[in-house]
């Protein structure tokens, strides 16, 4: 089941609906070049132009009018162009592909841009990319500080009315979604397959991706495969992997042409054979995830999911020895973010972190600011949980010895934290567990088939 002109038809139209005034500009995204001019960075669709417009072609923009009229801009063809990257699609045929009702060439947007506001308002998104911030200036003839001027005329409503939309997912979506985690549980399953002592994080890395590359599938962020999992972004692959290692791995694909993705962590023992001290904080962070997912449903905020979390780490450290104290407590002053210093999720869909270049009115009611508490701070959505949102699911602990040695000296919630014992654990890495969940009519699903996480499954030679 793939996505018809229809669809983005419908898409676009529900959108201009929802605004009651004005037109949208749409900028895809165009080539990027990486070390010199011509040779560029894999290229990847603007988000919201794939939503509204389906179309990964580089170097498009779109208007779409009150009435839902949208008319697609392009380049004309360029004779050496054609040379070196073959015939591609004319502007006329990609136009009529999503369902725009007219085209025109790259060069008259300008001038399009400057009748239309004589009538009514234009509604656009600031960029985040260099490239095109300095397009939209172009367009919108904005001058001096280009990125405030364009931010200060940027459409909150466009923002909000684009939230509302792509953040209930249809069948379609969720399918797309679905097809993406199939895939990963493939990749899963061959970086355990080929687990072994002794080789690099980049080995099983390469194993993983050859399952996406093979498919022609891109990965939708920089892949995390790494025994220092306690480095949360960690983009290294130097590492050997040693027998008391846990190997921590944090990958997803996107499924073109619609690049809806996965976004799924595990961690293996690397030997196979979890250790008592690794068992007991896998069983705790597996735990919390299980329980999240139970509990996750319409009506449910997510802040109330990653205080859950925080609840069930806290409880589990403290049987460890490593926290104390009244869980309730502990978990308001925030002792926890010494070892979940991250949020429990986030919402997935195109974007691995879905929308989240529009900021926090994505996850932030408009009444509500993030919290300044370290931890919570990170906390990517705190709305209310509603039928078709799709949500990551993905508690972990961590020991990361530059803040534990911070905190020790600050004397950090020394009611709460047993840094004696922590001491003992400067060693241990990270453990993260995540899998993609939407949210059903009266609870939540594991999207895709399921992708080994059982301490039983994990210790199977
Ligand atoms: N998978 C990376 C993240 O959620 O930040
Ligand atoms: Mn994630």
């Amino acid at each position: 089941m793939t996505f018809t002109k229809q669809d983005y038809i419908l898409r676009r139209s529900e959108l201009v609906g929802k605004l009651k005034e004005g037109a949208v500009l749409l900028l895809g995204n165009n080539l990027s070049p990486r070390n010199f001019e011509r040779n560029y960075y894999p290229f990847r669709q603007d988000s919201h132009f794939l939503y509204y417009i389906g179309l990964d072609t580089p170097g498009l923009a779109a208007i779409i009018y009150q009435d839902g009229r949208t008319v697609l801009f392009g380049e004309k063809e360029d004779e050496s162009e054609i040379i070196w990257s073959g015939k591609g699609t004319s502007v006329s045929d990609l136009a009529n592909r999503c369902g725009a009702e007219d085209f025109k060439y790259y060069d008259a947007l300008g001038k399009e841009i400057a009748l239309l506001k004589r009538d009514t308002m234009l509604h656009y998104i600031p960029p985040f990319r260099g490239d095109n911030l300095i397009k939209m200036a172009g367009l919108l003839n904005i001058d001096g500080k280009i990125e405030e001027n364009i931010k200060i005329g940027g459409s909150a409503l466009l923002a909000r009315k684009i939230v509302e939309q792509r953040a209930i997912k249809s069948t379609k979506e969720i399918a797309e979604i679905e097809k993406s985690v199939a895939v990963s549980k493939r990749m899963y399953e061959r970086a355990f397959q080929v687990l072994e002592p002794g080789l690099r994080e980049s080995d099983i890395a390469a194993e993983m991706q050859k399952i996406a590359i093979a498919e022609d599938l891109p990965q939708s962020f920089l892949p995390i495969v790494t025994v220092h999992g306690e480095i949360l972004h960690n983009n290294n692959y130097k590492n050997r992997l040693g027998k008391e290692d846990l190997l921590l791995i944090d990958t997803g694909v996107e499924i073109p042409p619609s690049y809806y993705c996965s976004d799924i962590t595990r961690t293996f023992s690397v030997a196979r054979k979890f250790t008592e001290r690794q068992k007991h904080i896998y069983k705790t962070v597996l735990k919390t995830q299980l329980e999240v997912i139970k509990t996750a449903s319409p009506e449910v905020s997510n802040v109330d999911l990653h205080n859950l979390a925080a609840r069930i780490i806290t409880s589990g450290l403290q049987e460890a020895g490593l926290m104390k104290g009244d869980i309730d407590e502990s978990v308001a002053a925030g002792a926890h973010a010494l070892f979940y210093p991250h949020g429990i999720g986030h919402m997935l869909g195109i974007d691995v972190h879905d929308m989240e270049d529009l900021g926090d009115v994505v996850g932030y009611p408009d009444e509500k600011r993030r919290s300044g508490q370290f931890g919570l701070s990170f906390l990517r959505l705190v709305k209310k949980l509603r039928p078709g949102f799709v949500i990551t699911v993905e508690p972990g602990i961590y020991f990361i010895p530059p803040l534990i040695d911070k905190w020790k000296s600050e004397k950090l919630h020394e009611d709460f934290v047993n840094y004696r014992e922590v001491d003992n654990y400067r060693s241990f890495g990270g453990i993260r567990i995540e899998d993609d969940v939407l949210i059903t009519d009266n609870s939540s699903r594991v999207l895709g088939p399921p992708i080994l996480k059982h301490i039983e499954e994990l210790e199977k030679i």
